[in-house]
């Protein structure tokens, strides 16, 4: 519907984006959502089929630059009131700086920290003027002040998204936008497995509660999904 708000999910065909997308259709959103394969995201299909006009699934793989530096301009006319930059990996399962070979860190770096940021930097300008939000799903592993052991590439890959997102926030200055980073809970998907304390449900339900009241702002902070502040 094109009186509707939109929001843009990144890496949304599964786990806590594909639960926010839900959330936010729930809540009269149109949404763009992203999905490496479109024509095996399934659930996202069958969300597309059962709200008319309301979901377009797009292509993105964030692990593929000319994609990052393209994807903005596909986005269409309407300007974004949310875009939520979600997709993330857990690293290799050693999950160990001694035992990592360059190409793994490589990998994670890119995906986790790197192409985020190159992504939204191409989004700044489709956001929607004092009311845009721009967020990134991290994790409280990405707080240096809150480490507590363990999962280093992760954590160290989530830090460093938070350092580029403060960075972009600099870069922001004078646009008006508010800029949140983002641990949704140990949620129970793949990556947070079936033991993780937060259903996928609250933990969409809590992040997209945080997005919207935090929109007009104009800050960036570190929040977890039930808008707590996190050290940094
Ligand atoms: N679950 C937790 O407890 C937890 C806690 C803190 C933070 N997080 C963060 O929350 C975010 C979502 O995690 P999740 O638990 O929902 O994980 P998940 O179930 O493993 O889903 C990960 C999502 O990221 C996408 N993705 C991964 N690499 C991608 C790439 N190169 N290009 C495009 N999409 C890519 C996946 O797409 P494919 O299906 O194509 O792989 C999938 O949609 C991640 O950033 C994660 O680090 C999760």
């Amino acid at each position: 519907m094109a009186d509707n708000p939109i929001a843009l999910v990144v890496g949304a065909n599964r786990g806590i984006g594909l639960g926010v997308v839900k959330e936010l259709l729930s809540r009269g959103w149109d949404v763009i959502a992203t999905a490496r394969r479109p024509a095996e995201a399934t659930d996202l299909i069958a969300l597309a089929a059962s709200h008319p006009n309301r979901v377009t699934i797009r292509p993105l793989d964030m692990n593929d630059p000319a994609q990052l530096d393209a994807f903005a301009t596909r986005l269409g006319d309407r300007k974004l009131g949310l875009a939520l930059v979600n997709a993330g990996v857990s690293g290799p399962a050693h999950r160990s700086a001694d035992k990592a070979t360059a190409e793994e860190i490589g990998a994670l770096m890119f995906t986790n920290a790197i192409a985020p940021i190159r992504l939204a930097r191409h989004l700044l300008d489709r956001l929607v003027p004092r009311e845009g939000v721009l967020a990134f799903t991290s994790s409280v592993m990405g707080s240096v002040a809150g480490n507590t052991g363990g999962h280093e590439l992760y954590r160290a890959s989530k830090a460093a998204l938070n350092s580029l997102t403060r960075g972009l926030w600099v870069e922001m200055s004078g646009r008006r936008l508010t800029l949140l980073t983002l641990h949704p809970g140990w949620v129970r998907t793949d990556m947070g497995g079936p033991s993780a304390a937060v259903s996928v449900e609250d933990s969409a339900r809590g992040m997209v509660d945080v997005m919207t009241r935090e929109a007009g702002r104009h800050e960036h902070r570190y929040l977890d999904y039930r808008g707590e502040e996190i050290p940094w």
